[in-house]
């Protein structure tokens, strides 16, 4: 039965959260709650020498200033600080020691009786420093970065290049037609509307109840009574709401260990929410000078590929994803190499951000294709065609399912891309000048094991919990789409419990691979009260049921019914009251097979419209198609605005967002939404999804993959390849500002 999967289903929180009602980390209340502020490093590499905090401490109503020196006890053991998703490396440990890592670093923290007066006193505390010689140029750290090596057992590394295949330099040098380009994605930071906050209520005992800004509760949970040497039950972390992440919150942020230590020191509740510019000394997504080389055939197949990166981590951890890989998977071709190589500077660990790894590698690959696609005469379309790969080209398997081809098809089509002269700055429209690019998207369909539990009452209501986050994404609402549909009851009957660290087990929501996930695991559970139900109903005397399987039965209308006759039934609250039971309460573990037969990824097709004024040299992105293949959809609206979304952040990635540091502070310049350019409304014009057909029962049970992510891999190749196609003129560095559009 689907009433509900496959519908624009309006969102289950729209309400709570156009209304104001619905609660973000910073916003929960206690009795006699103190607050936080933070005081932040202004040096980028040096120890703490003094702290004076007197004057601080002077201004009334405030409590106290935890520094180092003076915090109540954390593990000293790094390891005590890896959460479920830390990279390779010692975690930074906030007030831990006198040593500086980054500018921005938290360094005190004031807690007092009102927010403004903890911030006011915050701009108090002098700190002196011994400054050691720091380096935040990535340029001026290529030569020292070091090389990742492909590991023979891949589970050692997973995000390390993947192992060579055929030859590629030989096949390199005899290629009829070769390209090769650098190109460059500086540091871009996370913006989530919602700051970094953390309410930590301190309850009887000792207890701490933490509201926190997290997509992942219970790596939360585990984190802060690992560093805080807590006990697992005194310990609850919650996060029913989160104002976007991205990637920000998938690790604990520093906000949540400073709120339960000041809690802990204070044996009183304490809120600290970080501001806009202290948002900047988290994590960002990092910088990546790759080179590409393209071989191919005259007649437009590739016969070489090498993708050579360089990223960025601070110097305490190894934070990377496989970034190279994704060009040597994408299309077919038979020799690859990749190489990649990570560069230290004094910055904080970089992090994910949405299809990490993709978003910045499919970049490259995606404009280099373009020029190759320009080299050969031949419509970047067909090229793509002619290079198209039905078998995963890592691990030679076929796909599960790979609408590609669809994508290309129906998004070629939406656009009117055969109205393209392929000519540069052959299409016009007034003063300005009009370009067509397109460009691949591509991302993984990963599941992860999940717990759902389903307790449903005789009345005919289920509720449905899992520890999972809703990081905007549309959880909430997927979840009551596909239990009504499994439950066979109305959508109103369901309620949906998740972001409680107490609640069933589930990692954090990242990678695209929730909505996969906790709905398989809906299932799941949803046959274990199905079955339980039909226990019921055969015990009932001449029970129309009494020799049907379980197989043979669903759940529909608030009913048990046979598949075969549907005049056999029994309904829920008739099955539940003769059996003398309130509630049926089940829990179920759903795990995926990852080393099956099959590959599975999303794939994407984008399409985008630019006019450049000609003369000023201004770029206005008119129109944007995405076509997308993600498996079955859940929810047409809300997956909708997942993709437009990640169509937004593209537009931001081709034209808007950088990092701008001064070096010779070591410190970011821009650490706020005004000159850290994002796109605005007038930046974002025509966007149409389309999500074409691709049904997929090898992947899992409902045959889903997940599309948080897909929607940003492309959109800036796509982008600049347009502005190519407009000016005659290849920016291969981002964003594409005027300035580079004259030189
Ligand atoms: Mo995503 S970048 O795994 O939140």
């Amino acid at each position: 039965m689907t009433t509900y999967i496959g519908t624009a289903t309006s969102r289950a929180d729209g309400y709570a959260k156009v209304t104001g009602a619905a609660k973000y980390a910073g916003e929960f209340d206690a009795t006699a709650l103190a607050h936080a502020s933070v005081v932040a490093s202004t040096i980028a590499k040096g120890r703490i020498a003094r702290i004076d905090a007197n004057e601080a401490l002077s201004v009334r109503g405030v409590i106290s200033v935890l520094t180092h020196q003076n915090r109540p006890r954390m593990a000293s053991d790094d390891s005590a600080y890896k959460d479920d998703v830390a990279p390779k490396g010692s975690p930074f440990r906030p007030l831990y020691d006198d040593q500086i890592w980054f500018s921005g670093q938290p360094v005190a923290l004031v807690v007092a009786e009102e927010a403004e007066i903890a911030r006011f006193a915050a701009s108090l505390v002098r700190v002196d420093y011994n400054q050691q010689a720091h380096v935040t140029h990535l340029y001026r750290q290529r030569e020292t970065a070091f090389a990742l090596e492909s590991p023979t057992d891949p589970s050692q590394n997973p995000f390390a290049p993947p192992r060579p295949r055929g030859a590629a330099e030989p096949a390199l040098a005899a290629a009829e037609m070769r390209h090769s380009g650098e190109y460059y994605v500086p540091i871009q930071h996370h913006n989530p509307m919602e700051l970094y906050a953390s309410t930590v209520i301190f309850e009887s005992g000792g207890k701490l109840k933490i509201y926190d800004k997290t997509q992942g509760v219970q790596n939360v949970q585990r984190y802060v009574c690992s560093v805080l040497g807590m006990e697992s039950d005194d310990v609850r972390v919650l996060s029913p709401y989160v104002g976007g992440a991205f990637g920000s919150g998938l690790r604990p942020q520093y906000e949540v260990v400073l709120a339960a230590l000041a809690a802990r020191a204070l044996k009183r509740s304490v809120r600290l929410v970080l501001t806009r510019r202290q948002m900047y000394g988290l994590g960002y997504r990092p910088a990546m000078i790759q080179q590409i080389e393209l071989g191919a055939n005259a007649s437009g197949t590739l016969d070489a590929i090498t993708h050579e990166a360089i990223t960025v981590t601070s110097q305490y951890e190894d934070f990377h994803r496989q970034e190279t890989g994704w060009s040597g998977l994408l299309y077919k071709c038979a020799n690859a190499r990749y190489a990649h190589k990570l560069a230290r500077l004094d910055l904080p660990t970089s992090c994910d951000m949405r299809a990490p790894s993709a978003a910045t590698a499919v970049y490259a690959l995606e404009c280099a294709m373009d020029e190759l696609a320009v080299a050969l005469k031949l419509d970047p379309i067909e090229l793509r065609l002619r290079c198209y790969s039905d078998r995963d080209q890592h691990s030679d398997r076929p796909y599960s399912s790979k609408s590609l081809r669809d994508c290309y098809r129906q998004g070629a089509e939406a656009f009117g891309w055969d109205q393209r002269n392929s000519e540069p700055r052959s299409m016009r429209d007034g003063a300005e000048l009009v370009g067509w690019g397109m460009a691949t998207g591509i991302w993984e369909a990963l599941q992860v094991p999940i717990t759902v539990r389903i307790v449903l009452t005789a009345n005919g209501h289920a509720e449905v919990s899992c520890a999972t986050s809703d990081i905007g994404t549309g959880t909430y609402t997927i979840m009551a789409q596909v239990a009504a549909d499994m439950l066979g009851l109305p959508i109103e009957n369901i309620t949906i419990q998740l972001g409680d660290s107490t609640l069933p087990q589930s990692p954090v929501e990242g990678g695209s691979w929730i909505a996969a996930s906790v709905s398989n695991g809906i299932a799941t559970t949803s046959k274990a009260v199905r079955e339980e139900l039909l226990r019921l109903a055969q015990q009932m005397p001449n029970s129309p049921l009494a020799h049907a399987t379980p197989a043979e039965v669903m759940l529909a209308d608030g009913k048990l019914v046979s598949k075969r006759d549907g005049s056999r039934a029994v309904s829920i609250a008739e099955a539940m009251q003769h059996g003398g039971v309130e509630r049926i309460n089940q829990e179920r573990s759903t795990t995926f097979e990852h080393a099956g037969p099959h590959a599975h990824n999303t794939h994407s097709a984008i399409f985008a419209e630019v006019k450049v004024d000609e003369q000023i040299g201004v770029i206005r992105v008119t129109r944007v198609v995405s076509a997308v293949a993600a498996g079955r959809i859940l929810n047409t609206k809300t997956a909708s605005s997942q993709i437009m979304g990640g169509v937004v952040w593209g537009i931001g990635m081709a034209l808007h967002e950088e990092t701008l540091i001064d070096h010779k502070f070591g410190r970011i310049m821009n650490a706020n939404i005004a000159e850290y350019h994002v796109p605005v409304n007038a930046d974002v014009q025509d966007v149409k999804v389309i999500f074409v057909d691709e049904p997929d029962d090898a992947i899992n049970p409902l045959g889903i993959k997940g599309l948080g992510e897909i929607g940003i891999v492309g959109v800036a190749s796509a982008i600049a390849n347009a502005v190519y196609h407009a000016t005659g003129k290849r920016v291969r560095d981002l964003p594409i500002t005027v300035d580079k559009l004259q030189r």
